[in-house]
């Protein structure tokens, strides 16, 4: 067969997105198709940069063009990617934040189980791939980012009198413990904190972003309700431990967001086991083994993976320094980039299956 874009097109065409069931050229993913002598290169648009199936990708498309068009081409494909836009229709105030494509909620139902270690370090590890990515600390009672990102200024604003978030680590960030003085804080009630929240979000200079986290206070109750309606969310993550009392607090969760219609993109389970640093083959499942995994599966929620318990997560989350940047290389980090590639993975495949119409609308608004 000749080697022309024609032919090239209907070679991708036999390419399939495992997430998302369908052929790169339905899904308006390949781009840019140059032919120059042998030489043939195109861009492939994923759905996010953190997709854990690239690799995998680029090698269909090669094998295609090659196998289906011609033996003898040298195929470059340009391995790049677009962030869809998921709202959930009718949750929120669809207005706000229009720029940012995504904004996910780290939720638990009991308190101090990982919410802000994980949501800084998914945030940082989204970053890393090269994603553009908030992080809004929503506890005002209780705010942790500042020091988990060891930074403890007061934002700027801009000519618009908008907040400029801080920059850390290739993320943009903002904490209520910013603005909000703790001692003024306890007498806050539900509707304060959420339209404080919302404010806060509403006017800040955000930019584009493909991902917003924001870390909630603990809990299922009035405050994290009402911020969960506040805001358009894409979807939320429940951390949970393996412990009974933190699962039974878990499905709690689950079903908050069940009442609100937000997608739960999955269960984290955190501080799944322990292994000494001198006996690097041993699990010790100190707090109950697989709790969150098989919670997940019976509520029939994605598991995003489990991190385990390690001292330097806990230093690196006391002294501002994320151990996703200090130590690439813990089994936490590798956790954390796990649990980056198949939160996005969750949100590009429900952003694929949303109603069509309506995704046309967003992505060329
Ligand atoms: N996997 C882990 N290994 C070691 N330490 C951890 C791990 N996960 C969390 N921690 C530590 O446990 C403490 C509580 O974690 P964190 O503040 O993230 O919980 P939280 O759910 O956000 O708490 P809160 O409910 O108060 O908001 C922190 O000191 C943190 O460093
Ligand atoms: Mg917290």
């Amino acid at each position: 067969m000749s080697l022309n874009e024609e032919n090239v097109l209907d070679a991708l065409r036999n390419v399939i997105d495992p997430d998302l069931g369908k052929d790169l050229v339905s899904l308006n993913m390949i781009e840019d198709i140059k032919i120059n002598g042998k030489n043939v290169t195109f861009t492939v648009n994923l759905t996010t940069p953190a997709c854990p199936l690239k690799a995998e990708i680029e090698r269909a498309c090669i094998n295609a063009v090659k196998h289906l068009v011609d033996e003898e081409a040298v195929v470059t494909p340009n391995m790049s990617s677009k962030v869809t836009q998921s709202r959930t229709p009718g949750q929120g105030d669809q207005n706000l934040l229009k720029d940012v494509k995504n904004i996910i909620a780290v939720a638990s139902g009991k308190g101090g189980v990982g919410k802000s270690t994980v949501s800084v370090n998914l945030a940082v590890a989204l970053a890393k791939t090269g994603a553009k990515v908030g992080l809004v600390d929503t506890d005002i009672y209780g705010p942790s980012i500042p020091t988990m990102f060891d930074i403890h200024e007061r934002p700027n604003i801009n000519t618009q009198r908008k907040l400029i978030p801080l920059e850390k680590f290739g993320v943009k960030l903002l904490s209520m413990g910013f603005l909000v003085k703790q001692d003024e804080a306890v007498v806050w009630r539900g509707p304060m904190v959420s339209s404080a929240v919302k404010q806060f979000l509403s006017e800040t200079e955000w930019g584009e972003l493909d991902y917003l986290i924001l870390d909630l206070p603990p809990g299922t109750g009035d405050i994290q309700l009402t911020i969960v309606q506040s805001v358009p969310l894409s979807g939320a993550i429940i951390v949970s431990t393996p412990q009974t009392v933190a699962l039974d607090d878990a499905r709690k969760g689950v079903a908050m967001f069940g009442k609100v219609n937000v997608p739960v993109l999955g269960i984290v389970e955190n501080m799944a086991y322990f292994t000494p640093p001198d006996l690097p083959d041993r699990k010790y499942y100190i707090f109950g083994k697989h709790g969150a995994k098989n919670l997940s599966e019976k509520m029939g929620v994605p598991f995003l993976g489990e991190i385990p318990i390690e001292e330097q997560l806990r230093e690196g989350g006391d002294s501002g320094n994320p151990i996703v940047t200090e130590h690439p290389e813990a089994p936490s980090s590798l956790a954390f980039s796990e649990l980056a590639n198949r939160t996005a993975q969750q949100i590009s495949i429900r952003n694929a299956t949303q109603d069509p119409t309506e995704k046309v609308e967003i992505l060329y608004r």
